[in-house]
Parts: structure tokens; sequence; C-alpha cells
């Protein structure tokens, strides 16, 4: 099938960056997904993490589908898992408008969003509309209102209602948009919010439900302090895995586009390098232990292959999906596959960390 994305862009590039990704779920969920994401994986990207059997590693990032409205249709352009969310207790409108930027000149995004979404009921019963065993992993992504002043509690819910429905959980505490949010990353708070977290965990399964993986995930503006907190947290309590990152507040000197000094997280090619080094420093703060997603910039297999050298047992990506469209799957692991050969190993496992030993 061919990939409709380079002719469509054009077009697409002129719309206002959210409405043109309101038009895309709009569009994925009718159904028009071009039917990109043909490829057989290569056995070599095959693999098992936090108990999870995936075709690849090459997964797509959080903030996407944020109310998990077209899980399928991202599945089927070729992701070995795919992550919705962040949804919050309540629903929420976000930020005002414009809140979405893209950043052409620097292959970026910044956005601000502030969790706009449907909140956990509209979110739980997307998910129970989709056919039991016939997707590929998914996680669901929660996170905290911005009026709610007990934070964790709101993870807490989020466990709560949406548990067995998904195959993991990602635990968001570093969005730049919600104030105090990223405060939670801090010892004492990180702390507390896993005892809960882990709490909720156990009391559904004390009700007879199955194990459910529940992963951090991480800013790329930590300190080298902040950096030995996590990981010693994460290697003292039954977290499953750390997720690193999601985007960051700093503003590289050399951006070049209009929209660079916008409030909000950037992404994309810019953050690759400093989200790749944060993830070695986490990979080896937690002695290759802790099963980490690398996330932050990837867009192409050299990119893949870097962060999973640097430590990362999975990847995802959003922001390459904007310049690149879905095309961009199939090409990643092609890439990926062949790189992994041509360096001598048999799987992506045998890879991670390859950069810190
Ligand atoms: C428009 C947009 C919205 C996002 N929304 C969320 C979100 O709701 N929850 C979250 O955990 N991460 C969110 N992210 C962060 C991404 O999941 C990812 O961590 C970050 O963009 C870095 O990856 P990338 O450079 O491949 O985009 C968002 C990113 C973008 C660009």
């Amino acid at each position: 099938m061919i990939d409709l994305f380079p002719f469509v862009k054009p077009f697409v590039h002129t719309l206002d960056a959210e409405r043109a990704h309101t038009l895309t779920i709009a569009a994925l969920k009718m159904g028009l997904d071009g039917k990109i994401g043909q490829m057989k994986d290569p056995e070599n990207l095959r693999t098992t993490v936090f108990g999870l059997s995936l075709d690849n590693p090459v997964g797509l990032a959080a903030g996407f589908d944020k109310n998990a409205d077209v899980i399928a249709p991202c599945q089927a352009m070729g992701f070995g898992f795919t992550e919705a969310g962040t949804v919050t207790p309540q629903p929420q409108a976000g930020n005002e408008k414009p809140r979405l930027f893209r950043l052409k000149e620097d292959k970026a995004v910044i956005n601000r969003f502030g969790f706009n979404n449907k909140g956990l009921e509209y979110f739980a019963h997307s998910l129970g509309k989709l056919s039991p065993g016939s997707s590929k992993p998914f996680g669901a992504n929660v996170g905290a209102n911005k009026a709610t002043d007990d934070k964790t509690d709101d993870y807490v819910k989020g466990i709560r209602a949406l548990y067995g429905l998904a195959d993991y959980f990602t635990v968001n505490i570093s969005s730049p948009n919600t104030p105090g949010l990223r405060a939670l990353q801090s010892r004492s708070a990180l702390t507390d919010l896993i005892k809960r977290v882990l709490e909720a965990r156990e009391a559904e399964m004390a009700s007879g439900k199955a194990y459910m993986p529940i992963l951090i995930k991480i800013a790329p503006d930590l300190t080298s302090d902040d950096i030995t907190d996590i990981a010693e947290i994460a290697l003292t309590t039954d977290i499953d895995g750390l997720i690193v990152s999601n985007t960051t507040i700093m503003r590289p000197a050399d951006l070049k586009s209009q929209h660079r000094l916008e409030m909000g997280g950037l992404s994309g090619a810019p953050l690759m390098e400093p989200s790749t080094k944060i993830l070695g420093e986490i990979y080896t703060a937690t002695e290759g232990k802790v099963p980490l997603i690398g996330v932050g910039g990837i867009a192409s297999g050299a990119d893949a292959y870097a962060k999973i050298r640097a430590g990362a047992s999975l990847v995802q990506f959003y922001s390459a999906l904007v310049y690149e469209g879905p095309g961009l799957v199939d090409r990643i692991k092609k890439e990926l596959s062949q790189r992994l050969k041509q360096d001598g190993y048999a799987s992506v496992a045998e890879a991670v960390g390859a950069d810190r030993k």
C-alpha cells in the first residue's frame, strides 16, 4: 500500500497544528488509516519486557491518543505497543489555544496542552469497546487534574478505574504544563506516590485481578541528585520501570523556528541528545536492573538504536510522526533490525545498555 502522507502533508501543515491533530484523530476513527504498517516484523525485533511479549520494541508515545479513541488504527501503523492518555479523573479543557506549535526548521514541537482530555469515564468506555485479545499491548497513561490538591489521589483513582482494561500503566509526573506536577518527582513526594499507587494495585489483585506493570514517566530536566533519588526509589520498590523522558522546558540556544520561545514542553529532534543522556545516566544508576523505555527525539532507526544502546529496553516516539507520517514506523523497524544484525546482536535485548558497559 502506498504511503499517502507525503502527498497530504503540505495541506495538513497549512492548518493550525491542533486542528491538524484533531482532523487526524477523526480520520483514524473513521478508518482512514492509509493501511500503512504492512511490514512483517523481523524476528530480531521480538522482545519481552515487564512480562509483555512484543513483536517489536517501537511504541507510540502518550499524548497522540489522549482519550483512547484510536488504539487499533495506531497499532495498524506497525507499532509494537501504544500508549493512550494522559487521562485525568475529571474531564478537563486544558489551557487556552493556541497551545500546540510546530517548530518546522528544528523538526520539533512545543505543546502546553495542560492535560485536555475527556476524563476516566470516557477513557474506560473507549477501552471497553476494544475486542478482547485483538490488539497489541497498550498502556494507560494517568495524570492529575489541575484543580486537585491531593494530586497523588488522582493517580490512585486512575489506576483503580482502569485496572484490568490495559496492559500496563504509566504514572505521568513529568508534564511541565500542570503546575505542581513535576514536584512529585522529589524523593519524599515520589516515595509516598509509589506507596499509594502500589497499594492500589495490591487492592485490585486482592479482588482477583491479574498483575499489571506500573511505570513512572520522568522529565529530562533533572539534576544529578534527582537521578540518584529516583534510581534508588526504582531499585527499592516494586515499580516495574521508568519512561525517560517527557518533554523539556529547556530551550537549546540553536533553535531557529519562530515559535521557539513559546511556553510549554519541547519535543522532537532537539530532545534526542539530552533525553538520551539522562536515559544512560538512569541506566547506570539503576545498574541495568530496572527496565527503561527511551523516548525523546527519535526520528530514525539509528535514533532508536542509540536509545537501546544507552539502556532502553523499548522506545517510543511522537513528534517525528508530525513531520514524517506513519510510514516512519516501518522505516525505523527496518533500520533498527539491520543495525542489530550488523553489530552481531541476535535480539534487541542483547543490545540494551551496550554503550554503558
Ligand atoms: C503534542 C504533544 C502532547 C503530549 N501529551 C502528552 C501526555 O498527555 N502525556 C505524556 O505523558 N506525554 C505527552 N507528550 C510527551 C510525549 O509522550 C513524549 O514523551 C515527548 O514528546 C518526547 O518524545 P518525541 O520527541 O518523540 O515527541 C506529548 C507530546 C506532544 C508533542
